[in-house]
């Protein structure tokens, strides 16, 4: 691959989502849309992104900090997609390889894809390419105008489109590819001249054409890809999208979902292999489980959960930040928070950790093999020694136990 850095562009707010928060911000299965870009990016090689940003701008540098791949460009007023490509200039004016420019808003996107763009691109000697897809309602894309030699003339906003144009059923993705020099020289010749009075790049795609260089338009992304986020209803259609893919890739890895339709795992979840996750399941932030675990229904995982080899937790479970050995048993109505869970302990139903003393957050520390009996409250900072075995409908405080050894039985009147 010749050297290729990417553009994405990131700047805009969004009147359609109707939010105050960077639309780029907004999260598709438990993470920013545009950390699935940037991914993309890199897991083809990439390594120098440019991100326009511009509305929320320190919120989104802030949520990305530590990414040192990055260039952040500021564009202070979005007059368009074009406008915001050509604040890369500064940076970008004398370099000869190609650039790859991306939305943001756009995070369906796959490294496959974009490979397959490189390597077209590449062969083809043009001095643009573009994936486009075919969608059954291209509503609100930039559509494609071809000739009757099927040749690329230009991109036409669906704002722009006559109703005629509006038929056509091939759009543009903004995936795009440019050879640097060419991208840059044509982004100087648009005008704000259309419906919105924006500076688009899809005319600067207009301006290689007619400069008579090479440009390649190929249907060479899925329409499950191409989905451009500009309103809530897009948002839920786009996380549904990733949550099958989400899905998929557990599945090959060896877990098993029983209905995925009512089954909610984040981007960031580990499974192991033969864990099965039972309908209604919510897995939420950064979580891991191991193998021959079998999780709920109407499980609640959170943020810091582990949970090593054959854990089972039943329904209304809800485990957060908490480390569950081997073998730990939860089945019914119980809540474990900031625990460390020893192995094979059994939480009888409606126990639960008392972690919240109104004013911070307290730990749980649970010995092997301890038996927490039914609606037990276990009040934080506690420390159950090994083998514990508190009676059902126990209230216990850590000083209670001053004096107990390991196998003590805890119970009401104590
Ligand atoms: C754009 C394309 C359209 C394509 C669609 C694909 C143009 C003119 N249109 O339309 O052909 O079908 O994407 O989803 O390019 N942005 C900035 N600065 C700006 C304006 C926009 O950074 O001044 C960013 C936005 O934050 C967003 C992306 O560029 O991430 C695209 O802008 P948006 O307004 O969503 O363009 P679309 O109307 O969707
Ligand atoms: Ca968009």
């Amino acid at each position: 691959m010749a050297e290729t850095v990417a553009i994405i562009l990131a700047a805009g707010g969004s009147t359609r989502m109707n939010t105050q928060v960077a639309k780029v911000l907004h999260e598709v299965c438990g993470r920013p849309m545009l950390a699935y870009v940037l991914d993309a990016c890199r897991e083809i090689g990439i390594s120098k992104i440019f991100v326009v940003i511009g509305f929320s701008a320190g919120e989104v540098k802030e949520r990305f900090a530590g990414d040192d791949d990055i260039v952040w460009i500021q564009q202070d007023e979005q007059l368009g997609t074009g406008h915001a490509v050509l604040r890369c200039k500064e940076h970008l004016k004398d370099f000869d390889g190609q650039t790859l420019v991306l939305c943001g808003d756009g995070p369906l996107i796959r490294a496959q894809t974009l490979k397959t763009l490189i390597e077209k691109h590449e062969s083809g000697h043009s001095a643009a390419t573009l994936g486009t897809a075919i969608l059954n309602d291209p509503s609100g894309y930039g559509r494609i105008f071809r000739d009757d030699y099927g040749n690329i003339q230009g991109i036409i906003e669906d704002s722009d489109c006559t109703p005629e144009q509006l038929k056509i059923k091939e759009i543009n993705p903004s995936n795009y590819l440019f050879d640097n020099q060419a991208l840059f020289e044509a982004l100087e010749t648009i005008k704000p001249e259309n419906v919105k009075k924006e500076y688009y790049l899809t005319d600067a795609v207009s301006s290689i054409i007619a400069t008579g260089h090479k440009v390649e338009a190929i249907t060479a992304v899925p329409p499950d890809e191409a989905v451009g986020i500009n309103s809530r209803a897009q948002l839920s259609a786009a996380s549904k999208i990733m949550q099958r893919r989400i899905q998929r890739r557990l599945m090959e890895d060896g877990v098993t979902i029983v209905d995925p339709d009512n089954t909610w795992i984040d981007a960031r979840a580990q499974i192991g292999q033969d864990t099965v996750i039972e309908p209604f399941t919510y897995i939420h932030g950064q979580v891991q489980i191991g193998q021959n675990c079998r999780i709920g229904p109407f499980a609640h995982l959170r943020h810091g959960t582990v949970l090593k080899n054959d854990v089972v937790l039943g329904v209304h479970t809800e485990v957060k930040n908490s480390t569950l050995a081997d073998g730990v048993r939860a089945r019914h109505h119980s809540y474990i928070g900031d625990a460390m869970v020893g192995r094979n302990v059994n939480f009888g139903a409606g126990s639960i950790t008392a972690n919240f003393d109104g004013e911070k957050v307290n730990k749980t520390n649970i010995g092997d093999n301890c038996y927490i009996g039914s609606g037990s409250v276990l009040i934080a900072p506690l420390e159950l020694e090994d083998g514990s075995n508190v009676s059902a409908g126990t209230v216990v405080l850590q000083g209670s136990m001053r004096g107990l050894s390991g196998k003590a039985r805890i119970d009401v009147s104590k």
